[in-house]
């Protein structure tokens, strides 16, 4: 079983993700936590966006990802990489990388590999159109930008990074990821879409599980 779980930035969809996966007991994967990953190993090694990658690139980067007991990680050749990969540096970046088909590729294998042999519920943007348009279940989930911003900088807990700051960055993201060429962000036809801006983390849950039936 394949469950896609896309939608716009900051929309909770890793949170369900993952409760998806505890629920059922079924394997995670975050696609967005590749993209990042793959985005700070680019940055760190002062490769530019406009650069192309070379196949002998990407034998050079290992990830993996590991979703155990509620928690969630991420390793980038062995490091643990979980809490690096969500500072702004790499937020600020991300959606540039991200548009390149070879990175597409790569994080696409990736994804591919890990629901050969168990079942999975996987979030993106692009999930249950390009990466697996055959998936069981497709949610997307949306929500108005200030909200998103204000849930956003609870989590980041930080004083000193303003909300409207985060408002920016997430809108210029879901800029970027809507308008590109490739697997631009956009609600499959068949995906069930969720307004999240009123509704708590339980309620959508729950109204994801609702449709979810075996
Ligand atoms: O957690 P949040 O929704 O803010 O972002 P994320 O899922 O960590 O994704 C970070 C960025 O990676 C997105 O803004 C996209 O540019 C890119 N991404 C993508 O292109 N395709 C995906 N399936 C997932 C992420």
């Amino acid at each position: 079983m394949i469950i896609a779980i896309d939608g716009e930035a900051s929309t909770g969809k890793s949170t369900q993700a993952k409760k998806i996966a505890k629920r059922l007991n079924i394997n995670y994967r975050d696609s967005g936590a590749y993209y990042r990953a793959i985005t700070l190993y680019l940055i760190r090694n002062q490769i530019n966006p406009k650069e192309t990658l070379g196949q002998d690139l990407f034998s050079k980067i290992d990830i993996s990802q590991k979703f155990e007991s509620d928690s969630f990680s991420i390793f980038l050749n062995g490091e643990d990489v979980t809490s690096k990969i969500r500072g702004h540096k790499v937020s600020v970046n991300v959606s540039e990388y991200a548009k390149k088909p070879e990175i597409r590729n790569f994080v696409y294998s990736l994804l591919r590999k890990s629901s050969k042999l168990n079942s999975i519920v996987v979030d993106g943007r692009e999930i249950g159109t390009v990466v697996f348009p055959d998936a069981d279940y497709k949610f997307f989930l949306y929500a108005i930008p200030e909200i998103r911003a204000q849930r956003r900088h609870k989590e980041i807990n930080d004083e000193t990074v303003k909300i409207e700051s985060i408002e920016r960055e997430i809108k210029e993201r879901d800029d970027i990821d809507s308008t590109r060429e490739i697997a631009p962000l956009k609600k499959a036809e068949d995906a069930y879409g969720i307004d999240v801006s009123y509704l708590a983390i339980d309620q959508v849950f729950e109204e994801i599980l609702e449709k979810i039936t075996f």
